[in-house]
């Protein structure tokens, strides 16, 4: 069934066409604090439907970049796609070229088959570390993106660090090795990890490291059995890496023979366990627990006992290719909703248990990035009310995960994207600052720009974008130094 909500944030924001440099934004509410000073930078599909061709599933739009430079009390907006090859080609072409995650060529099998060249979205996030930005897609690499004028400088491999080495058949099979789109960068070290999943020969999951100066190396090669669907990863104070790996698979096969799209060739085994595994150094253990699929953690840490804990929005249920294809086409009914979770593994007993935080459902969250991999209190996250009778996360959900609580503002019926924890500059408490976020408003067929204190949640100042935009997906807080 058709959600009119929905239908009208596709329509409204099915393909940006302007790009705009330093434009203020019109301020309707509030007031913009003269101590937030910085740039956020955020990451986004800029389009559903490119070149007459409405794409299959929400994550396949070209990435878009947008800047908000705040300063004064003014915010002045900029956005700019990510000039990617397959970008490049396609416009100049006039017609889609190249295949996606979840949208394969018009004229089924025989114009896909042996096609293994995806359009490298570049839309998933932006980072800023060793002094570069970075625009990142999980399945390539990285785009350096000069911060002033949001240009496109170059397809980045890390001096070719991300260049797949391991075999001629294995470099065939896919040349440039991942950089996932959830980097983590260590509160105190400065050192950015992250990992990439490599299809070839035998599936790897690739680990990386990042020194704070930008230069790059390898930190292992794990070989696994499955090319295993894992989006986002668990960093904690003493360096341990933590992965959820789910029975939801890639079958390489059938996406290589252009029978499906990679989404299409996800295999999901709802009976079978979900493996949490944790890599120490040189150490790899690996824990079963129920079927869950993450995309996001909230956040994890180690206690004193030496129990890990951590929280994502895990579901019960993989979100499948159909669901995606109805999603784009205004309906959300099997969209799945997931709380948040907390999961407690104990390395020593190898016992792991799951439950329940609160009802809200929620993604896309966020945290203050100073207490990546620590304990902590506060989470930030685009929500929902459980009572809701539609899937869409129409609100803004603060979770306290100890004790736990929750506040809510509903925004129905219109629809925020991730709410970014900015820590206000004198900051007394971890809840001290502010949230941004941009939101589709049905009523006016607007977006806006809006800041809440992060605290109490209440609306602090509300600026009109000059066009619709997708709210995008992630995005990263850079202070006056840059
Ligand atoms: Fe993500």
């Amino acid at each position: 069934m058709v959600n009119p909500t929905l239908k009208t944030f596709l329509e409204a924001t099915a393909c940006v066409t302007k790009e705009h440099m330093d434009h203020p934004l019109e301020l309707v509410e509030g007031e913009v604090p003269p101590e937030l000073k910085g740039t956020l930078f955020r990451n986004g599909n800029g389009r559903f439907v490119h070149q007459g061709v409405t794409y299959d599933h929400f994550f396949d739009g070209d990435g878009m970049i947008t800047r908000f430079a705040f300063r004064d009390g003014q915010v002045r907006y900029s956005n700019r796609y990510v000039r990617t090859r397959e970008f490049v080609e396609e416009e100049r072409r006039g017609k889609m070229l190249y295949r996606s995650f979840g949208t394969n060529l018009p004229g089924g099998w025989p114009a896909n088959a042996l096609k293994m060249q995806f359009k490298n979205a570049a839309n998933t996030s932006v980072v800023w570390h060793g002094g570069q930005l970075l625009a990142l897609w999980e399945g390539g690499w990285p785009h350096r993106i000069d911060p002033d004028t949001l240009e496109t400088i170059d397809r980045y491999s890390y001096e070719g660090v991300l260049e797949n080495d391991f075999s001629w058949l294995d470099k065939q099979i896919m040349r440039e090795m991942p950089f996932s789109a959830h980097p983590k960068e260590h509160p105190d070290t400065g050192v950015l990890y992250n990992f990439g999943t490599v299809a070839g020969t035998k599936q790897r999951l690739v680990l990386y490291r990042v020194e704070p100066d930008g230069q790059a190396s390898i930190e292992q090669a794990i070989p696994m059995d499955d090319l295993v669907f894992t989006h986002d990863f668990i960093l904690t104070d003493s360096g341990k890496i933590i992965f959820c790996l789910p029975p939801v698979s890639f079958s390489i096969w059938k996406a290589f023979m252009g029978l499906a799209t990679p989404v299409e060739s996800i295999r999901a085994i709802q009976d079978a366990p979900m493996k949490i595994m944790i890599v120490d150094g040189d150490t790899i253990r690996t824990f079963e627990t129920d079927f869950f699929f993450i995309f996001h953690y909230a956040n994890g840490y180690e206690t004193e006992e030496g129990t890990i804990i951590f929280d994502a929005f895990a579901m019960d249920d993989f979100p499948g290719a159909e669901a995606n294809v109805a999603l784009m086409a205004g309906d959300d009914s099997a969209t799945p909703r997931a709380p948040l979770r907390r999961f407690s593994v104990d390395p020593a007993t190898g016992s792991v248990s799951h439950h329940v935080l609160t009802d809200y459902p929620g993604e896309l969250p966020a945290i203050d990035p100073a207490l990546n991999g620590k304990p902590y209190q506060y989470c930030w996250a685009v929500g929902g009310d459980p009572k809701a009778d539609h899937k869409l996360l129409d609100g803004i959900v603060k979770y306290e995960v100890q004790t736990p609580a929750t506040e809510y503002v509903s925004l129905t019926p219109d629809l925020p994207g991730e709410p970014l924890f900015i820590p206000h500059p004198d900051r007394q408490s971890e809840d001290h600052g502010w949230v941004a976020y941009i939101k589709f408003e049905v009523a006016t067929t607007s977006t806006f720009l809006e800041i809440r204190d992060a605290g109490s949640l209440e609306m602090v100042a509300k600026l009109r974008l000059p066009h619709n935009i997708p709210p995008g997906f992630h995005g990263c807080w850079v202070k006056p130094s840059l």
